[in-house]
This record gives C-alpha cells, structure tokens and sequence, in this order.
C-alpha cells in the first residue's frame, strides 16, 4: 500500500465519519490502478489514470484542460445522464453490425478519432500510433494542422486516407498551401474548425505546467519570453517551407464566405467542425458544407456552459438530412456513442479519450480504446434491440431533461 493509501487509512481509523473517510480510500486506491498492459484496462478511465501517471505535468495540463471554470467541459459528460435507453425485445441480435460510411468512407464503427493537436507531447510516437491503430480498428482518423507528424506520413501509417482538420488561419495563401498538402496526400475530407476565432482560457493548462520542472526550449521550437512554449506555434511539420513568422492559427474577421472560398480551392469534401445551433446548421447547408460535427473542442472553446450533447438535436433538425451530421465531446462510454447515434449523428468522435490510451500504451492503447468504446456500444445495442446502426433511432431514446 503506497503513502497516500495509508495516510488514507489512518485518517479514516480517526475520523468520525467512517463514510467519508472510507469514499477517500476508496478514490486513492482507485487512483492507484495500475496496468501491465493495455488489455488490463476495463474501460477508458483505467486508461486516463495510467496515461496520469506518464504524462508530464505541463502535457497532461494541456490534455485535460478546459476553458475558465470548466462548467462546459463538466457539462459535455455530465449532460448523457438526461438521455435513458428503451431496450426493446424478443429482437435477433446474434448478428449486430456496427459498419457505417460516412461521406463514402466505409468504417468498421461510427466511432472515430478526434483531431488532437502535437500528440507526441503524450506519446513519443504520437499520430503515427494512432494511426497504425486506426488503420487496425478499421477506424476514421482526422488529423490536426497543429499535429507533430506530417499528413503524408500519417496517411503511410494508416494505409489509407485520414481526414485533415484545417484551422483557418489568417493568410489564405497559407490555408490553401496546407488544403493542397493535404489533399495531394489524399485526403478525402477536410474539417474546418470554426469554434476558436480568437484566443481562449486555458486555466488548467496555464496551471500546471507551472508545476513541470523540465525546461521547455529542450523540446520545444518556439518559446516566450518566460520559456513557455508558444502554443499553435507554426513549427510543426504541416508548416515546414512555409513562412508563418506573422501567422495566427485562427482569424477573428471570417464570415460565411470563407467556406465558398474553401471550395474553390479544393476538391475534397468540406466538413463545419464546430456547429452548435441550429442557425448555423441551415447557413452550413447553405453555405454549401458537405458535413458538420457538432462540437464545442470538448469544452476547449467557449464557456458556454452547454453541453454538445445537447446541441445536437437542434443541428439535426436544421439540416434536415442533407448533409451527414457527426458529433463530438465528453463522449467516454459506449452508451454515450448510442446516445449521439439516436439523436442523429451519423459518427462519434473521441479526443481525450484515444490520448490517454496512447500516453499510457502507444499504439497498443489507441487500440483498446477503440475496442472498449465498440464494445460497449455493441452491448448497448445488444440489450436495446438494434441490430444495425441504423436501427439506434429517435425511439432508442428517453429524454429526461428537467421541466
Ligand atoms: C483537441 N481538439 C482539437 N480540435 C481541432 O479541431 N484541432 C485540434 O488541433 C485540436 N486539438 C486538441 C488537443 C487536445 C489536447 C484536445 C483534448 C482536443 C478538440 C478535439 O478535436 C475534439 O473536439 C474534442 O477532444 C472532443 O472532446 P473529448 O472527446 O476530448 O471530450
């Protein structure tokens, strides 16, 4: 038993309330869980506790932030408890198919992997491992601008297209260079993120990497004046041979016509990551988008205090199946998957989740991840009767929000 576990016990051997101290123990125990190979972890949080434990600080600051008070970041979990499954039965589910395709990419699950900038700051093999994971899952990866490891090298890794996520930035000669990078690559799709024009609060992050003792500028290329690491910065290999001294990674000014301009100068898809009104959804549309995901960055953005999970109806209904609406955020348990699924979302994506995996395991994690979370909604799906994808509909659902 470690220090902590002890120190633990003792205090509930002389404290008067043997339930609070025994809640304690039993946190600091679970905090202990330790796991001698990625196929131990029960589920992703086995995993989030593993990958605490080799992350540094000032990384794990930055994988698990939010934005000021976290209220959004709390919500995107918290607000799946309003939804309830109605299993249905006497329905043959001994064959359950959870095969979608999403903007004629054929997958093995609706789950796929977030953008999730500079993954090497968790795992030393960072996008590659995730990408040798999805390519073993049968899984979509979306790779971000800001990733540690090229789009062409990703693709090599995956065997396969990947998605690019595209942060506007506020040069379009620039933008274009990276579309056309990535498109030459082979990039079907490319998700332009729309939720961050301008700058945001990372509290937990700014905090934490006070506690990290490492010097920054051994690693890192760019710095501030206090050593830091400039954050977005534009040394990442999506911006090799690209003048980005005065660049910004997002541009405050952009209006609707941004995409238009988007489409003509690509000819991959164009999907709106970001969405979370219906307004918008009906301007995405008409605007010409060929997909959106519904997402608030998994409360990285604004602190809006709603949950995505809660925008998604409204961004379903202001489509009006036109055009494939995924999802994202706070998504850690199959049944979450099941829940997006019967509001009408056509695919899940995972951020923080598929991190830890790989800061714990490499490769290895990423791929556990992806089989606990299709795991449990391949249970779900079992217990509730729906034997396709297809199936998980509006009446797979029981809406508890308060009156
Ligand atoms: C992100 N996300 C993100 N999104 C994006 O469009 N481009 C990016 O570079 C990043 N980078 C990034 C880094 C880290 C550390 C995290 C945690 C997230 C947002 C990501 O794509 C996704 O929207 C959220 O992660 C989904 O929420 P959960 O699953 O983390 O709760």
């Amino acid at each position: 038993m470690s220090q902590s576990a002890r120190r633990a016990l003792l205090k509930l051997l002389a404290s008067g309330s043997a339930l609070a101290g025994l809640a304690r123990l039993g946190r600091v125990l679970a905090d202990e869980r330790t796991l001698a190979s990625a196929s131990d972890a029960l589920d992703v949080f086995d995993l989030e506790a593993a990958a605490r434990r080799v992350v540094p600080p000032a990384h794990w600051g930055y994988l698990q932030t939010g934005v000021d008070g976290e209220v959004t970041l709390r919500a995107n979990q918290a607000a799946f408890s309003r939804y309830e499954l109605r299993p249905r039965r006497f329905v043959d589910v001994s064959h359950v198919d959870l095969a979608v395709e999403v903007l004629g990419m054929k997958l093995a699950s609706p789950i796929f992997l977030c953008p999730v900038g500079g993954l090497r700051s968790v795992h030393p093999e960072g996008e590659l491992a995730a990408a040798r994971a999805a390519k073993a899952k049968g899984a979509l990866q979306v790779l971000s601008t800001v990733s540690s490891c090229s789009v062409e090298d990703v693709t090599a890794a995956r065997e396969g297209p990947v998605w690019f996520q595209l942060y506007t930035t506020d040069q379009f000669d620039i933008t274009t260079k990276l579309v056309k990078r990535a498109e030459a690559a082979g990039c079907p799709v490319v998700a332009v993120t729309v939720d961050l024009p301008a700058g945001r609060n990372l509290v937990t992050y700014l905090r934490m990497r006070r506690e990290d003792t490492r010097v920054c500028k051994g690693c890192h290329a760019s710095v501030d004046e206090r050593g830091f690491p400039t954050l977005g910065a534009t040394t990442k290999p999506m911006f090799a041979g690209i003048d980005s001294r005065s660049l910004a990674m997002q541009s405050p000014s952009l209006t609707w016509d941004f995409i238009k301009r988007l489409k003509d100068v690509t000819h991959m898809k164009v999907v709106i990551k970001g969405i979370e009104t219906r307004e918008d959804a009906e301007l995405a549309v008409k605007n010409g988008a060929d997909g959106v995901i519904v997402s608030n960055h998994g409360g990285r953005a604004t602190e809006t205090g709603r949950a995505s999970i809660e925008a998604l109806p409204e961004v379903v209904q202001g489509v009006g199946a036109r055009i494939p609406v995924l999802f994202d955020s706070g998504v850690r348990r199959g049944t979450d998957a099941y829940k997006a699924l019967a509001l009408g979302a056509s695919a899940v994506g995972i951020g923080r989740a598929y991190a830890w995996g790989l800061g714990a395991f490499g490769q290895a994690g990423v791929e556990r991840v992806l089989d606990v979370l299709t795991t449990e909604l391949r249970l779900a799906m079992v217990g509730c009767g729906a034997r396709s994808v297809r199936e998980i509909s509006a009446a797979s659902l029981i809406d508890r929000r308060p009156a």
